[in-house]
């Protein structure tokens, strides 16, 4: 009897709490990479799209960078599910799984779900320093050189990470490049840039401009056919057509907060997220860097929970099959 006394009083706090959501607390959303990055821009154009769909709504940016994204999940996933934690995080919450033996959590139990923010394209990118101008004379430079050579990412399971692994999988050459990783692509670029690293494969958000300063060289994007925008990116060949078979990676942002999240409060977030993916200023923005904010199901939590279910199952056997690209 007791108990069932303290759990309805546990539960009445918690609809209390939701009713006064989100009261002057402010809403952390935990960027698991360095601030700077593709994933750090989303989630602050997002911010600024949720303080006008969630009146009230103080949305602050915590950067907590390291082990590929999985230490800023980990925190969110132990984090007070009070609705002032979220994660904003991209396909690593799919493919984390398959690359670490020890996870602190579990992407399908500790987390709910709130909703896809965009799909992002990647691109293929190398120092200014490097010899080849288009992507085969690129790829033949990688495979003669490819032990001398090495391979930027954002740690183990980051979007640049699963592109590189993937990417020299399906190339096959005789050496794998060494990877150097960073805690996230702002850093990687910066030392892409100074010639410190040769080769990175970064979102568009990141490396639009990059490309069009002439900063960095770019090879190709890694959709399945050529993007459609940004003009700059136009002029790439997909990996496909360049005749890596089958080869498509498009990554993707969701919104998440920890698992126990009182329903009311997830219902006002996915309400506000929603409506902040409909906002003119964000759509122009995510578009002018090559992405594409999400119109379909994969906006309402269980559409997001079925999404990344399949990216799992998707990404495991290609993971595996990566296997000495893949540390
Ligand atoms: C990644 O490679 O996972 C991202 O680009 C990380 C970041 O946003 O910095």
């Amino acid at each position: 009897m007791k108990r069932l006394l303290v759990l309805a009083a546990a539960v009445t706090g918690l609809w209390a709490n939701a009713q006064g959501y989100p009261g002057s607390k402010p809403i952390a959303i935990v960027v698991p990479y360095a601030a700077g990055g593709p994933t750090d821009r989303v989630a602050r154009d997002l911010a600024a799209a949720l303080r006008k769909t969630l009146p009230g709504g103080h949305f602050v940016i915590e950067n907590v960078n390291g082990a590929g994204g999985t230490i800023g999940a980990t925190k969110v996933a132990k984090a007070n599910p009070d609705g002032h934690t979220l994660l904003l995080w991209h396909i690593g919450m799919a493919s984390t799984v398959s690359l670490y033996r020890k996870l602190q959590f579990k992407p399908l139990d500790d987390f709910e779900y709130l909703g896809i923010v965009n799909d992002v394209p990647m691109t293929l990118i190398g120092k200014p320093q490097l010899p080849a101008t288009n992507y085969r004379d690129f790829e033949n430079y990688i495979r003669a050189n490819g032990g001398k050579l090495n391979i930027a990412h954002a740690g183990l399971g980051s979007a640049s990470h699963l592109c590189g692994l993937m990417w020299q999988s399906a190339v096959n050459a005789k050496e794998a490049m060494t990877t150097i990783p960073f805690g996230g692509t702002a850093p990687a670029m910066t030392a892409l840039v100074a010639g410190q690293v040769d080769v990175l494969c970064d979102q568009t958000t990141n490396t639009t401009a990059q490309i069009e300063s002439g900063r960095v060289k770019a090879f190709a994007v890694t959709t399945a056919g050529r993007l459609a925008s940004p003009p700059l990116l136009k002029d790439y060949p997909s990996l496909q057509e360049v005749g890596l078979k089958g080869f498509s990676l498009t990554i993707w942002h969701g919104l998440y907060a920890p698992k126990g999240t009182p329903a009311p409060v997830l219902k006002q977030l996915n309400e506000a997220l929603k409506r902040a993916l409909k906002n003119p200023e964000f759509i122009r923005k995510q578009e002018a860097l090559g992405a594409l904010v999400v119109t379909d199901s994969r906006m309402e939590p269980a559409g997001h929970k079925a999404f990344v279910a399949a990216e799992i199952a998707k990404f495991k056997p290609l993971i595996e099959a990566a296997g000495k690209f893949a540390d």
